[in-house]
């Protein structure tokens, strides 16, 4: 299967389908209980319209941009995903590698397969780091530490998953940790052999960022256990300070959707907010972020950098967030499928679908820089009051 042949993020998912043992699939493709809040994300987006112009000098266009004062080649960064590298063997060295030759960033989550140190081995340029603030918080700072010492860019704080939203399909695919090898999993490997191989080869197979870090546990069912007992519901906003400070560089907090919320990250330091509803996995009927951006906009009023994040599948989507205010948006899945269907080349063929799509449309709507865009580059609607 030639990757080339494929030409949107839908078509990469169904190889992914094809190829990713159906657990680690479905626990990207799914949403919190009636997943209404994963579907709205798209279906929101597919809601506004873009406003076409003509007549415009369009012969040479510019998709590049600064992030938190860094240049990109186009306003879209690989967002935190859990397990990334149970979709693809070392899955997240590859996400990081593809990002970097793109000149975009990458976010590695602090529930990643491979650790900090794995990543920052593997490239050059300063990745982000996602942090799930743990009860712990010797171990949460050690991992500050560690992110600091890999010269990470960013800090990303993820506030809107103290404890997870259930995902039926997790429950029902018997999703675990450690893993359990039933017959059900193992006449799955049988189906996907070039997966099963790939796992085989590589040592990271359980969650990099704790393995060897939590003092007493030896073997992966401790450090399950460990792991299970450290949701820390006590997270608010005082704690980000202490966070950036630990870190000492640029702060971005994550899982915004309410204006007061937007207030108090920037009160509590934020350099950037992401508009996230953790791509509908958390709070079943939270409303979309697309929905809700333009509120968040103008609560914020410059004072920070806002991202937006959960739903975007296209050039179009990107473009649209960009007219309503977001400075960059962020993908998870698109790129965890693209890890699926063809591993870093996987990743590389969707940042260029969406690159595709974005410089195609930019162009008919009369636009050749963008960050131009703006709220007269789409149509005024009912989402939008
Ligand atoms: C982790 O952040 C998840 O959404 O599964």
């Amino acid at each position: 299967m030639r990757l080339d042949r494929l030409l949107t993020v839908e078509e990469v998912m169904r190889v992914a389908e094809r190829r990713v043992p159906k657990m680690f699939f479905q626990y990207a493709d799914s949403g919190a209980y009636t997943e209404s809040s994963y579907r709205a994300n798209s279906e929101d987006f597919g809601k506004i319209r873009l406003q076409q112009r003509v007549g415009v000098d369009i012969s040479t266009r510019s998709l590049t941009t600064t992030i938190l004062g860094r240049k990109v080649t186009m306003p879209l960064g690989l967002a935190p995903t859990g397990a990334a590298g149970m979709q693809s063997a070392d899955g997240e060295i590859k996400a990081a590698r593809a990002a970097e030759k793109f000149g975009i960033p990458f976010t590695l989550s602090t529930v990643s397969i491979c650790s900090i140190e794995d990543v920052a081995a593997a490239t050059t340029t300063p990745f982000w780091f996602q942090l799930y603030v743990r009860k712990d918080r010797e171990f949460t700072g050690k991992l500050i530490d560690r992110a600091k010492a890999a010269g990470c860019g960013a800090i990303v704080v993820t506030m809107d998953c103290q404890h997870y939203g259930q995902r039926h399909k997790d429950v029902r695919n018997g999703l675990t940790v450690p893993l359990k090898f039933t017959p059900k999993f193992v006449a799955e490997m049988a189906l996907k052999p070039r997966w099963a191989l790939a796992m085989l080869g590589t040592r990271h197979r359980t969650f990099g960022n704790f393995s060897g870090h939590v003092p007493g546990a030896t073997t992966v069912a401790q450090l399950a256990e460990w792991m299970g007992q450290q949701d820390d519901l006590t997270l608010n906003w005082t704690d980000l300070r202490w966070v950036k400070q630990r870190f000492g560089g640029p702060l971005v907090v994550k899982g915004i959707l309410h204006p007061d919320d937007a207030h108090a990250a920037v009160d509590a330091g934020a350099d950037a907010i992401i508009v996230s509803n953790h791509g509908g996995r958390q709070l079943d009927g939270a409303p979309s972020t697309i929905r809700v951006l333009p509120r968040i906009v103008d609560a914020v009023n410059g004072r920070c950098e806002i991202y937006l994040d959960s739903g975007v599948r296209s050039g179009h989507d990107m473009i649209k967030a960009l007219a309503l205010g977001a400075r960059a948006v962020f993908i998870g899945r698109p790129f965890l499928y693209g890890l699926g269907a063809g591993g870093e080349a996987g990743v590389t063929r969707v940042l260029e679908i969406i690159r595709a799509e974005t410089d195609s449309a930019l162009g008919l709507m009369g636009v050749t820089d963008i960050t131009r865009l703006g709220p007269a580059n789409i149509e005024s609607n009912d989402l939008l009051r």
